[in-house]
């Protein structure tokens, strides 16, 4: 996918990789990018004063806000699904409330923003969906039962997405990162990437034709483990 000229769309892109993504995609030439978010005054005015860029309100979780969202983006030609929660917890023993929200917004608030905006990148092709997923969607770690869960569900959405779009001028492409540096994992004693270097390696990927990109260097090492052996990737991540 072209990112020079490209209007990009990016969920959560109030901090985090989110507000990562969006500076690559500036820096990479995108024409506009929409940095949603669910409190539009929670995007850095550094970003939401650039000319290029239009703040909005957009909750994955809210089919209202959601619909509003895809009637005023649309000129999009690619969509970011980045916004994403964790809640920790084992299988046995985690708060199953945590799991459904994690479910509710990794899963199904990716699914509800994918079929608002298919009709606009529709109309727009040729475009993408860009899915920021994870490694452990492919094997579970301890103590984040429900989100690995989640990004699971998420990652059959992808490739179901894949499969449905195919022909249609629209890319869907899954980003699998290892620990990042953000809120989601302050306080977990994990290696971290920098949201920078995922964020560039993400839209490096998307601009070479990647369709599964593995964005920093733990990924990309465990990408390789889980493409010849699956099981050992299990056996790795569950310690
Ligand atoms: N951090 C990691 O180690 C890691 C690793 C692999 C993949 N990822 C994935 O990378 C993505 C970005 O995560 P991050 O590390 O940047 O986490 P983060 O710093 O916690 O940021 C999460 C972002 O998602 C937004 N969000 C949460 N619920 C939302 C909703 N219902 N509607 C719209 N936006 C919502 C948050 O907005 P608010 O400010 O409103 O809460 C925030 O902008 C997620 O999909 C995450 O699963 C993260």
């Amino acid at each position: 996918m072209n990112i020079e000229g490209s209007v990009a769309l990016v969920t959560g892109a109030n901090r985090g990789l989110g507000a990562r993504l969006v500076e690559r995609l500036l820096d990479a030439g995108a024409r506009r990018v929409y940095a949603t978010a669910r409190d539009p005054r929670s995007v850095a005015a550094t970003v939401s004063t650039d000319p290029r860029v239009n703040v909005l309100a957009l909750d994955v979780t809210d089919q209202s806000s959601v619909d509003a969202a895809a009637k005023t983006a649309t000129d999009v030609t690619m969509l970011v699904n980045n916004a994403g929660v964790l809640g920790f917890g084992g299988a046995l023993d985690g708060d199953l409330d945590l799991f459904q929200r994690d479910v509710a917004t990794n899963y199904v608030g990716l699914l509800r923003v994918s079929r608002a905006f298919v009709p606009v990148l529709t109309a727009n092709a040729p475009g993408a969906i860009v899915n920021v997923l994870t490694l452990i969607a492919l094997a579970p770690v301890g103590g984040m039962a429900g989100y690995c869960a989640s990004k699971a569900a998420a990652h059959s959405a992808t490739q179901s997405m894949r499969a449905e779009l195919r022909g249609r001028g629209i890319e869907v492409i899954g980003a699998y990162p290892g620990g990042i540096d953000t809120d989601m994992l302050a306080g977990v004693d994990a290696d971290k990437a920098a949201p920078e270097v995922v964020a560039e390696r993400i839209i490096t990927g998307v601009a070479a034709g990647r369709t599964v990109i593995w964005p920093d260097d733990a990924s990309a090492g465990a990408g390789s483990v889980y493409s010849t052996d699956p099981l050992a990737l299990e056996v790795m991540l569950a310690g």
